[in-house]
Parts: structure tokens; sequence; C-alpha cells
């Protein structure tokens, strides 16, 4: 898929994931303008858990990532409402982790509103809490969650 079709098909991930109330969702031009800038990636992953897909509308989950040396940060995660619990997440995170360790990673990072029930995922694939910041996130109906810092140390 070249540059465009990605961006569709992330898109079209994005869109049915989120929840606007948590606003946490990004527009399409906040995501075309961060993997326009060097060491922003995403992964994405269709139906059948296939990373080389060719087809856009048959995305079901998408990783966007930032990377600096030695370290990268895991920005988005999402997968489509129905695809969910089929383990596309975990898929999603070990593809994560191992090509991040490839590219030079010794820890991997993300950040979570504070209760969001993808706790569970991300420490059962070995993310452990390592900061908070207070009332980090605002709802749309105003108010204001705490975001957790999670960090995973690569194997060597
Ligand atoms: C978080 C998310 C990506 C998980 O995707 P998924 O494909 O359902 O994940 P998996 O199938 O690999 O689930 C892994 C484990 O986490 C649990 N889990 C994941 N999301 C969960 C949720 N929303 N509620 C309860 N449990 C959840 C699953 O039950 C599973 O555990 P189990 O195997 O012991 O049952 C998906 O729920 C999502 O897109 N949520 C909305 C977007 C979001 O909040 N992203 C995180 C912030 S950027």
């Amino acid at each position: 898929m070249n540059a465009d079709a990605r961006l569709d098909a992330l898109m079209g991930v994005m869109e049915a994931a989120f929840d606007p109330y948590w606003r946490e969702a990004w527009t399409r031009a906040q995501v075309a303008s961060s993997l326009a800038l060097p060491h922003t990636r995403s992964i994405l992953v269709d139906v059948n858990g296939r990373f080389d897909f060719r087809t856009p509308s048959t995305a079901a989950g998408f990783i966007l990532a930032r990377r600096v040396p030695g370290e990268e940060e895991l920005l988005l995660i999402a997968v489509k409402p129905d695809c969910r619990k089929k383990g596309i997440g975990t898929l999603l995170l070990r593809e994560f982790a191992s090509s991040a360790k490839h590219l030079g990673a010794e820890q991997v990072f993300l950040e979570m509103r504070d209760g969001n029930p993808a706790e569970r995922l991300y420490r059962s694939e070995g993310f452990e809490p390592i900061g908070r910041r207070r009332d980090y996130y605002r709802t749309t109906d105003g108010t204001t969650l705490d975001a957790v810092t999670f960090a995973k140390t690569l194997p060597v």
C-alpha cells in the first residue's frame, strides 16, 4: 500500500475505534503531519492478523509510534470494535516491541488515561507503570483524568 492508502486504512480504524467522549482520536491532518516527521511510523494489521495486506478497508488495527535514540513511544493503539478480543491488540503490541528492538530501542513507553481497560493488555505484554501526570486528560464534559506512563524494557 502507498502512503495515502495506509492513511486511509489507519483512519478507517481511528474513526471506528475511539469513543469521542475521551477525546483521544487524532484527525487525518494530525496523523499525516506526524507521519511526515522522521522517526514516526505506523504499524497496520488486517482482520486476519496480516501486516502486509493491500486493501485499506480490511484494516483491523494500528499502532502509531515515535522513536528517539534508544527508545520508542507508542502514541496510539486501536482495534476496530468488531475485531476486538481476538488477540489483534496483543499481536500489534508484540510486533511493535520486536520491531522497536530491531530499530535500536532498549525500552518502549506508552501513556494511557487512568482507568483505560487497555491496562490489562499492556500489563500482560510486560508494561509496568512508572509515572503519573495529574489531570492530563479532559473529557468532553470537563472531567479530568490522570495520564499513567508505562514502560517495558526489551529483552537483550
Ligand atoms: C485496547 C485495544 C486496542 C485492545 O484490542 P484487542 O484486539 O481487543 O486486544 P486483545 O484481543 O489482544 O486483548 C488482550 C487482552 O486485554 C483485554 N482487553 C483488551 N481491551 C479490553 C477492554 N476494552 N476491556 C476489557 N478487556 C480488554 C482482553 O480481554 C484480553 O485479555 P484476555 O486475553 O485475558 O481476555 C482495543 O480495546 C481498543 O481499540 N480500544 C479503544 C482504543 C483505546 O482505548 N486505545 C488505547 C489508548 S491509545
